[in-house]
């Protein structure tokens, strides 16, 4: 409601918890709408085409990759002998940027927001339930009340999930947006969640390594401990 609580719906996304993992499908879907949809208003400059096929993530080849890279056209100052030109974009460079709109670049827009708060700042909320990036952004996506108004010529729409009540959004998924290749349901609640875990995988595509590097941290000291118990225990043995 207009100057409500700020509502964070919690979504369950495959890559929560110490064993989750990013849904190769759903990154791929997540992708499609960040193409077909999203980048019309924003840009994602600090993603690399190149990252499209890196482990844990999309799950594309090199080829693919590339493949996507080549949609689009990046300036080169190089080219022309220092005037610069543009040139068909090569894995090695940046997803464009895009100001036009006033839109925030998405990079690592699932990490700058955090869905879960407190209570009290003990952070208590988002030790369970995560922080909540992820599930930010497809609450913003489902939380349209379908109420405008205007002020200084800017309209704004009522969204249970934006801070304050009122974005500067339309609504830029309704539904039925797309056409999956893979015959995924592509209902809004569908589509806000694949290209909400797209964004999380693009502000965090080592996620999956880090959770591996984490678990194997704490399965050794695990072993380590039960080591040094017993090794204490002999110690002591003949004193006891
Ligand atoms: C803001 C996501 C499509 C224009 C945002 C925010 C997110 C987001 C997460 C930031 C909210 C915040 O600051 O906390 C998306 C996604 C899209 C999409 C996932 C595709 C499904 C679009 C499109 C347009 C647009 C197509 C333009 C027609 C804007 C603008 C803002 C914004 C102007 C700033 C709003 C404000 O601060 O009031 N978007 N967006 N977005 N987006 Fe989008």
């Amino acid at each position: 409601a207009a100057g409500g609580e700020q509502h964070i719906e919690d979504f369950a996304f495959s890559f929560e918890g110490p064993f989750g993992k990013f849904d190769q499908n759903q990154l791929q879907r997540g992708l499609q709408i960040y193409t077909e949809v999203c980048s019309a208003c924003h840009g994602m400059q600090y993603v690399y085409f190149r990252n499209l096929a890196d482990e844990g993530g999309l799950g594309y080849s090199e080829d693919q990759a590339r493949a996507y890279a080549e949609n689009f056209e990046v300036w080169d100052p190089e080219l022309s002998d220092g005037d610069g030109d543009f040139r068909t974009a090569t894995p090695a460079d940046h997803f464009p940027a895009n100001t036009a709109a006033g839109a925030p670049d998405l990079s690592l827009m699932a990490k700058a927001r955090a869905g879960f708060h407190g209570p009290y700042g003990l952070g208590i909320n988002q030790a369970v339930r995560g922080m909540g990036g992820a599930e930010y952004i497809a609450s913003i996506l489902t939380g349209y009340t379908g109420h405008e108004k205007e002020e200084n010529n800017v309209t704004f729409y009522e969204n249970t999930a934006f801070p304050g009540g009122w974005i500067s959004m339309a609504p830029p998924l309704v539904g039925e947006d797309v056409e999956y290749a893979d015959g995924h349901s592509n209902d809004l609640h569908h589509e806000a969640m694949d290209v909400s875990a797209f964004l999380m995988w693009a502000a965090e595509p080592k996620m999956m390594a880090r959770q591996q590097a984490g678990f194997i941290g704490v399965f050794s000291l695990l072993i380590l401990s039960v080591l040094l118990y017993l090794t204490n225990k002999r110690i002591w043995a003949p004193i006891k």
